[in-house]
């Protein structure tokens, strides 16, 4: 186990596409899914997509904490997601803003428009299917992951750059707002 480096906005690794896995049961992309739980937790973070760690892999790890949970959305799965190829498909044309923040652009957060609902589909580290359909938080959760893969970063999703903010102004004058 290790707590591994987080590549912060700047780096090229973050705005190029992701290799596919050949192999999820690989024992070094077990061993890098499990470093990369270990680091999102750690720093702390919700999601954690391999080029935040310097792979270029289209591999993801997340969670979806209870009190982020919307009241009409489904419950949460159990524990940490570790999603490997993952492919998003959008259900319904409505989106919704929601404020978002990346482990590679530290202290700052931005309100991103996302797909309300998506349908996600990958493989778990054993190769079983995951398939999904999901909304609120935890679809926003994957698409902002789900980018990362494709070199695209929150900021080229936000359509008002007036909301964004460093995380302490934004506890002051923000935090309260619907975005
Ligand atoms: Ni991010």
């Amino acid at each position: 186990m290790a707590i591994l480096k987080i590549a912060r906005l700047g780096n090229p690794v973050l705005i190029r596409p992701a290799d596919a896995i050949a192999d999820p049961g690989h024992p070094e992309v077990r061993r890098l899914a499990r470093d990369m739980v270990e680091t999102m937790l750690d720093a702390p973070g919700v999601g954690l997509a391999a080029p935040q760690v310097h792979a270029s892999l289209r591999l993801i790890v997340f969670h979806v904490p209870a009190p982020r949970v919307e009241a009409e959305a489904e419950p949460p799965p159990e524990g940490v997601t570790v999603l490997v190829n993952p492919t998003i498909e959008p259900l319904g044309d409505e989106t919704v803003m929601g404020w978002e923040g990346c482990l590679s652009i530290p202290d700052l957060r931005g309100a991103v428009p996302r797909h309300r609902t998506i349908r996600y589909r990958g493989v778990d580290l054993e190769g079983q299917a995951i398939d999904r359909t999901v909304s609120g938080f935890h679809a926003r959760v994957v698409q902002h992951e789900v980018d990362h893969l494709d070199g695209i970063l929150y900021l080229s999703r936000m359509t008002d750059l007036s909301l964004l903010a460093f995380n302490d102004e934004w506890m002051r004058f923000m935090s309260e707002r619907q975005p």
